[in-house]
């Protein structure tokens, strides 16, 4: 069987690769996720360690993966099961591609709840239905909508059929083309935002905040440091691999993952002084939690000259973010059913994508009818979450750092990093051999033992 018989097309070129990736990697997760880590673990500290863990663990990690990607030439789980068996001789590491591919379908399901709620406030904002004096006084608005079940299902249905509409598209047509406008739009928008926030009066204390380790770390918030910045590269579910396995030969992928995550970092980095500033500047407390961008962020803004186009602009920005990413979310999923089942893309989205819609159930219910179910002592929404991020994108990080490390011959991933240096060569190596597997354990050992 030929390396490419059954796949799904390439990359036209570096760039279209770089913005795929990139799409993928910028998303809730920064624009949500990061600044309300930052904002509940006390800024500065977490900002360096979450800075920290992507220079040191995710960028190796996900030089690995796409050289895995590459390599193998096809979905996450086949390719993993035919290097493993290349390397050695069993099948066993296809584990790996199972993992990140229903890592995937699992952080979808909740991904789009969170992205309906971004679009439910993107219309609202865009037609003005916000109350200003209500909204003021307590975030009326996030908790209606929080506690308005059937609400939330439809922006969620509206959220998912987006993404499985460009999916089904192909990579091409759908996913490339796709991101070629995104990405460009949602760095624009973005500056414009920072210009804003940097005139509102609140910039020097957001900086501050965002740069001055003022608290120590406890082991949970490394931990949660290092889950967010799995997270944010998209790193341990599949889909680097899966965009790695479109890569064409002779493109450097080094040079490749170094844009994609100086990118996300940049837009995680932007996203904070994005929204801080206008929290400060109106003397509201950073440590709101999940509900920082759609509880605090619009009843600042509305208070300020201009406010409320600026937070139609930022929505439309998280909306654009989120769809680039769930595209990716999709994609391992939808390779595995298309390549090994010959399932039609379109009928092979559209079963992911149920999946994924009906697990989604489990979030919205978490805020309203379940709120009390709870396992472990947190909801459905919260057990999605910290399964996820802090359990199996490390764990499944690890093993590919393992794999492409410990397990795959020298030659081998010399042979696929060979377009950049040596000496890059060897850092990476010794990167993903010693400093990620260990860094990893050290992180997870920490918050064991305090
Ligand atoms: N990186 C995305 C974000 O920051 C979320 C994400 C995690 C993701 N894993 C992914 C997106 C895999 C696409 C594919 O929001």
């Amino acid at each position: 069987m030929s390396r490419r018989s059954s796949l799904q097309g390439l990359w036209s070129s570096r760039r279209s690769f770089v913005l795929a990736a990139t799409g993928a990697a910028v998303g809730l997760g920064n624009i949500w996720k990061f600044p309300y880590l930052a904002g509940i673990n006390g800024g500065g500290a977490y900002v360096w360690v979450y800075l920290g863990c992507i220079l040191a663990i995710g960028l190796p990690i996900m030089i690995a993966e796409v050289l895995l990607g590459r390599r193998g030439r096809r979905n996450p789980i086949d390719g993993m099961r035919l290097l493993s068996e290349e390397e050695t001789g069993g099948g066993w590491w296809r584990a790996v591609g199972w993992a990140g591919v229903a890592t995937g379908i699992l952080i979808l399901s909740y991904y789009s709840v969170v992205a309906g709620w971004a679009l439910d406030y993107t219309l609202r904002a865009a037609i003005n239905l916000f109350d200003r004096g209500e909204l003021a006084q307590a975030g009326r608005a996030f908790d209606q909508l929080r506690n308005a079940p059937l609400r939330q299902v439809l922006w969620h249905t509206a959220f998912m059929a987006m993404s499985c509409w460009i999916v089904a598209k192909g990579v091409k047509g759908g996913l490339e083309r796709t991101v070629g406008y995104l990405m460009p739009l949602l760095f624009l928008l973005l500056l414009v935002m920072v210009g804003y926030a940097a005139g509102t009066g609140g910039f020097a204390e957001a900086v501050d905040f965002l740069f001055h380790p003022h608290a120590g770390l406890d082991g949970r918030t490394a931990l949660v440091a290092l889950g967010n910045a799995f997270f944010t590269l998209s790193l341990g579910m599949g889909v680097m691999m899966a965009y790695g396995a479109y890569l064409p030969e002779g493109i450097s992928i080094g040079r490749s993952a170094i844009a994609v995550a100086v990118a996300d970092t940049i837009v995680a980095v932007l996203a904070g002084l994005a929204i801080f500033p206008v929290v400060f500047a109106q003397g509201m407390q950073p440590a709101l939690g999940p509900g920082l961008l759609f509880r605090t962020l619009p009843a600042a803004f509305l208070q300020m000259p201009g406010g409320s186009i600026f937070l139609l602009v930022f929505f439309i920005l998280l909306v654009c973010a989120a769809w680039a990413s769930s595209i990716g979310l999709l994609e391992p999923a939808v390779a595995w059913l298309v390549e090994r089942h010959a399932i039609p893309r379109a009928r092979a989205v559209l079963i992911i994508g149920a999946i994924a819609w009906v697990i989604g159930f489990g979030t919205v219910f978490s805020f309203n009818r379940w709120a009390d179910v709870k396992v472990f002592g947190q909801t459905i929404f919260q057990n999605l979450d910290f399964v996820t991020t802090a359990i199996l994108l490390p764990l499944v990080g690890m093993l590919i750092a393992l794999f492409a490390g410990w397990v795959m011959s020298k030659s081998s991933s010399a042979d696929e990093l060979a377009e950049g240096s040596l000496v890059g060569y060897r850092v990476w190596r010794f990167a993903i051999r010693f400093v990620a597997p260990l860094g990893i354990i050290a992180i997870v050992i920490h918050k064991l033992v305090r």
